[in-house]
């Protein structure tokens, strides 16, 4: 079946893609193949004036190239000709003698958009699902089909950059003011304004055709652009360290394409593609990429058990502080729900439906939310101190006190309180699930759900079932949980679950390291350096000091001495600081800004701090603690696979993306190699360096984590 279909509006032709049995249109070999035939052939048929090129699916444009055709080649030469072909196949839309227009609703990104570019005039919808955006960095690639060179053309150097470099993408109204866009009209009349503006531009003969240049004003100097590159440059290098090498090469390629013309930089952009896409980096990135996908249709069984979740319509959370006000903003802006809040005072029940509210708010600020649907979903937050409007609540959240008494305590007031068919959660970071289920009446409804802080940014939840959660509840909480926009790993109920397990002896050690005397701005920029977003001692800030020492005496009381956490938390906790939330921490935070590190810290704790001479030791025991933790607890069976243990660590703590997450790192040096170097550090630091037995034990049998890492 063709993707293309055609028709007309009078003398305008309509081209209509449409990709039979997928979600999305991709641009693959077949589409391009019939956009190359039709655009060829509408050419020789002079009584056709302007072509629109529309898409038939609900809420996409085109998603950009097929990501899936990447994984089928293997050589640069092949992804330069990949790159090639698409260049000249958009070159011909942009030859066309008579008016293209691009008529734009849903996902515009990556090939979508250099498509769009390649068109002589773009319309798009206003609606929240039409983003237009070059994503390719973060697959590790570049915009591999023209962008890089033509965006800059239409919208100004230091626009394109800001696009192309982080990979961004943008709502229609941001586009317009852009210039990406030339109108953004409501869904209904997308249509019909292409078929004017076709209309009216195939009236103005060749004019119309000929590319309008741009109008900013620093970019069109040669030496305003020099500053440009060279902020540029600098920036990028201060957020990736020289760990991505795509976003570089993006910068060079629109340089050459700037700076030697357009040929020159096609050219540069096809050979920069090919060289990209055989990295390790991009390969890892695309199979995040997979990986996330594959996740979103796991049910999160066991294989071969079967159940069918329940959709959840009303939701009622239990505690109205930063998590349970971040569940219920969370699950009223992505899924449309009822939530009632409950807490034990009115005006903590007010302050935590205000901060509910703060995350609708700040989307309606930045236009991912329409005023009228602002104003349904803060109608559907309420909340109280008692349990009315619980009793017909499908899944009650509670994110109380981490304790266990008081979630016990909870857990048998809202079973009281709530119907047969209700799903209890609790939202834990490291109390075992099966002990607060202890003394359920319906035990086969409770489970955990452990969400990240800030709920409405972090993309993990783990899911926590204990050995009596019914196939029922946990299909039902890992629906629910990627319906507001999770993605989700199904965990044993172990202490610390995943994601806490593997960060516990990193933070630990970050604090021996600390205790040691490396300063704490060495502690952190060695690990963002290793490409973590922020290193270990603004992470204790962060997250506060009492939760991290609380979780981390949980921790260790149920490890014994391989997490026996320093004493530096526990001495700062003395001197009442408890990270940002105070404005005392490890850092300075004048105004509620971080500033430079605190040194009266070291007074406190009786330091002198020193930067040791050589740095790999230091990274070297804080990455290995975590690898280790992560090779234990993956062959306790914690997580299901090694690619939910992976995907849990990169968006729950946010481990390097590009190094593919723990497990992968692991194969990738060869388990044999992280033995031998924990050997090392087991002899030079302590014996909580000693290898993890199923580490060893792949280590001696050749064994990998992933199929696809052996040989
Ligand atoms: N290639 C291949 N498959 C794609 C795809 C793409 N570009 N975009 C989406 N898909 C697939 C997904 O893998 C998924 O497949 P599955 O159902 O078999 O698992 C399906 O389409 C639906 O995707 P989502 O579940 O992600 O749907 P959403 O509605 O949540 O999101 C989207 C839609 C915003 C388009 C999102 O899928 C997305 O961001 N896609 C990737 C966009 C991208 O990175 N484009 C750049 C590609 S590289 C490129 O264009 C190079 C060029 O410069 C030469």
């Amino acid at each position: 079946m063709p993707a293309l279909t055609e028709s007309r509006a009078g003398s305008v032709a309509v081209l209509t893609l449409d990709l039979p049995g997928e979600p999305v249109n991709k641009l693959n070999a077949a589409v391009k193949a019939e956009l190359e035939a039709a655009f060829a052939r509408l050419r020789t048929e002079t009584a056709v004036s302007a072509v629109i090129l529309i898409s038939g699916k609900a809420d996409t444009f085109i998603a950009g190239a097929d990501i899936e055709e990447f994984t089928r080649l293997t050589s640069r030469e092949a992804f330069e000709r990949l790159s090639l072909e698409g260049q000249i196949m958009l070159q011909m839309v942009e030859d066309f003698p008579r008016p293209v227009i691009a008529a734009i609703h849903g996902a515009c990104l990556g090939g979508g958009l250099e498509l769009a570019l390649a068109c002589h005039y773009r319309i798009c919808t206003d609606h929240p699902k039409t983003q237009l955006g070059l994503p390719e960095v973060q697959l590790g690639l570049l915009p591999g089909a023209g962008g890089c060179v033509r965006l800059p053309r239409l919208i100004g150097l230091s626009a394109a950059l800001g696009i192309i470099l982080p990979g961004r993408s943008e709502i229609g109204p941001k586009a317009f003011r852009l210039g990406l866009v030339d109108e953004v009209v409501p869904k209904s009349i997308l249509l019909e304004t292409a078929r004017k503006a076709a209309e009216r531009l195939s009236a103005a003969g060749a004019a119309a055709v000929k590319r309008k240049g741009g109008h900013w004003l620093l970019d069109r100097t040669w030496p305003g652009r020099q500053i440009v590159y060279a902020k540029a440059r600098r920036d990028t290098l201060k957020k990736t360290f020289g760990n991505y090498p795509a976003p570089l090469a993006a910068l060079e390629v629109v340089r050459v394409g700037l700076e030697r013309g357009r040929a020159a930089g096609f050219v540069a952009e096809h050979k920069k593609f090919g060289e990209l896409a055989v990295t390790p980096v991009s390969r890892r990135l695309i199979g995040i990429f997979f990986a996330t996908n594959a996740l979103k249709k796991d049910d999160g069984l066991p294989a071969g058990v079967t159940a069918v979740p329940r959709a959840i319509e009303r939701l009622g959370v239990i505690g109205s502080g930063f998590m349970g006000a971040g569940i219920a903003g969370t699950a009223v802006s992505q899924a449309g729900i009822g939530v009632r809040v409950r807490d034990t005072e009115l005006s903590r029940v007010g302050k935590g439906l205000k901060s509910a509210t703060d995350i609708l708010t700040a989307k309606l600020k930045r236009r991912r939310l329409s005023r009228f649907d602002y104003e349904r979903q803060t109608a559907l937050l309420s909340g109280g101190t008692d349990f009315a409007g619980f009793h017909n609540a499908d899944l009650v959240i509670e994110a109380v006190f981490e304790d266990l008494e008081v979630k016990r305590t909870v857990l048998a007031e809202t079973e009281a309180a709530t119907s047969e068919a209700t799903i209890f959660a609790t939202n834990t970071s490291t109390i075992p699930i099966g002990d607060i289920a202890a003394q359920a009446r319906h035990p086969e409804r409770v489970l955990g759900m452990h969400f990240f802080s800030p709920v409405d940014r972090m993309p993990l939840l783990e899911v926590i079932p204990t050995d009596r959660t019914s196939a029922d509840s946990i299909a039902t909480a890992v629906q629910f949980g990627r319906k507001i926009g999770k993605t989700v790993i199904v965990v044993r109920d172990h202490p610390g679950f995943w994601v806490n397990r593997i960060l516990t002896p990193y933070m630990n050690e970050a604090g021996y390291l600390f205790s040691e005397g490396v300063p704490m701005e060495v502690l952190d920029r060695v690990m963002t350096r290793f490409g973590f977003p922020v290193g270990p001692i603004t992470l204790l800030d962060e997250v506060g000091l009492d939760v991290a020492a609380k979780a981390g005496g949980v921790m260790h009381k149920a490890f014994g001495d391989r997490l026996t956490p320093s004493a530096v938390l526990g001495n700062m906790l003395a001197d009442k600081r408890l990270g940002r939330k105070n404005g005392r921490g490890f850092y300075l935070y004048p105004k509620g800004q971080k500033a430079g590190p605190d040194e009266t810290v070291y007074d406190l704790l009786g330091l002198k701090p020193a930067k040791p001479a050589d740095l790999t030791l230091t990274e070297q025991r804080l990455v290995y603690s975590l690898l280790n933790e992560a090779a234990m607890a993956a062959g306790e069976g914690v997580v299901r696979s090694p690619r939910d243990g992976d995907i849990g660590a990169i968006f729950g703590i946010g481990y390097p993306p590009f190094r593919g997450g723990p497990l992968r790192y692991i194969d990738d040096l060869g388990p044999a190699a992280v033995v031998a170097t924990l050997r090392a550090l087991e002899q030079q630091v302590g014996p909580r360096f000693q290898p993890a037995a199923s580490l060893v034990r792949m280590a001696e049998q050749n064994e990998h984590f992933y199929s696809d890492s052996a040989g």
